[in-house]
């Protein structure tokens, strides 16, 4: 299987170490085109690819090209590629909000994988949710759906608009968890707590809840009412989230992030 980057940034990475190391394919038919040379020089260090500042080039007889540039460079990166490909190579887009009549009308191309993945792919650990077009085959969505599972979960879609949702809650996701973190070891230290050890705490508290809620079969709400003993120190703080507007605010934020990744797609 030859595999074609376009774009070697932290996504291609992440993509390049999985399909390596899940032996997807050897990474000497692998090649990744980038405009920076010390990515370039990175990827062939430490993965052995072949890389190259030649878009055409990665694409020339792969069988599958990926697309992980950002998308305000995918206008440039589709006028270079336009009418290149042959008709059976598979188009793989990682790239945010851009859609697929968009990939179809830009590359003149047919066969497309629209994804989006989020960051704990990194690891193994994250979520994809994923489309195709009709003309993509059987084998082509199995090659596909192999990569996106070695990356975590992965969540085939028929419906294109359900990637613009998930992508803000999935794609976007894990910053909004990070934020809180954040929030949570910043109001630890407001009450006293040392920075390592609010760290300490706050990690360890949402990794251990997120495993709990995986595993119990119980629903958040269920979980949450168990910890939350009435008139107890717990409902004193969910009190003080409701009186936020804790719900209206997270709705805005992905009702936000939502928007935002239907204007890139328009
Ligand atoms: N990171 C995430 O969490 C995540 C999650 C899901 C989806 N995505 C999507 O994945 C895509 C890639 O994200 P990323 O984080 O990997 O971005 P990134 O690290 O910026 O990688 C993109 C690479 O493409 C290079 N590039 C720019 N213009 C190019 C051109 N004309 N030809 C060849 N290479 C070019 C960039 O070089 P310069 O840096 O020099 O511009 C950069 O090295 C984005 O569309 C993003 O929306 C990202």
């Amino acid at each position: 299987m030859k595999i074609g980057f376009i774009g070697g940034g932290a996504m291609a990475e992440v993509m390049i170490s999985i399909i390596v190391r899940n032996k997807l394919a050897p990474a000497k038919s692998i090649s990744s085109s980038d405009i920076n040379w010390a990515r370039g020089a990175h990827l062939e260090r430490k993965y052995g690819v072949e890389v190259m500042n030649d878009n055409r080039a990665a694409a020339n007889g792969a069988e599958v090209v990926i697309l992980a540039i950002k998308p305000q460079n995918l206008n440039e990166i589709m006028a270079d590629l336009s009418g290149q490909l042959k008709p059976d190579q598979l188009v793989l887009s990682i790239v945010a909000g851009k859609r697929i009549s968009t990939l179809r009308d830009g590359l003149k191309h047919g066969r497309i994988v629209r994804s989006m993945p989020n960051t704990p792919a990194q690891i193994g650990d994250g979520m994809t949710v994923w489309t195709a077009t009709p003309e993509v085959t059987p084998q082509q969505k199995e090659w596909a759906k192999s990569l996106l599972s070695a990356m975590g979960v992965e969540i085939y879609v028929d419906d294109e608009g359900l990637i613009d949702m998930s992508t803000a809650l999935s794609g976007s996701g894990p910053a909004y968890f990070f934020l809180f973190v954040e929030a949570l070891v910043a109001a630890a230290q407001h009450i006293g707590i040392p920075q390592a050890m609010a760290e300490n705490l706050a990690i360890q508290t949402m990794v251990g809840s997120g495993h709990l809620l995986q595993k119990s079969g119980k629903t958040p709400a269920e979980l949450r009412k168990m910890v939350t003993s009435p008139r107890g120190t717990t409902a004193e703080a969910i009190a003080q989230f409701e009186k936020g507007g804790f719900f209206d605010l997270v709705s805005k934020a992905v009702t936000a992030a939502y928007e935002k990744s239907k204007k890139l797609g328009a």
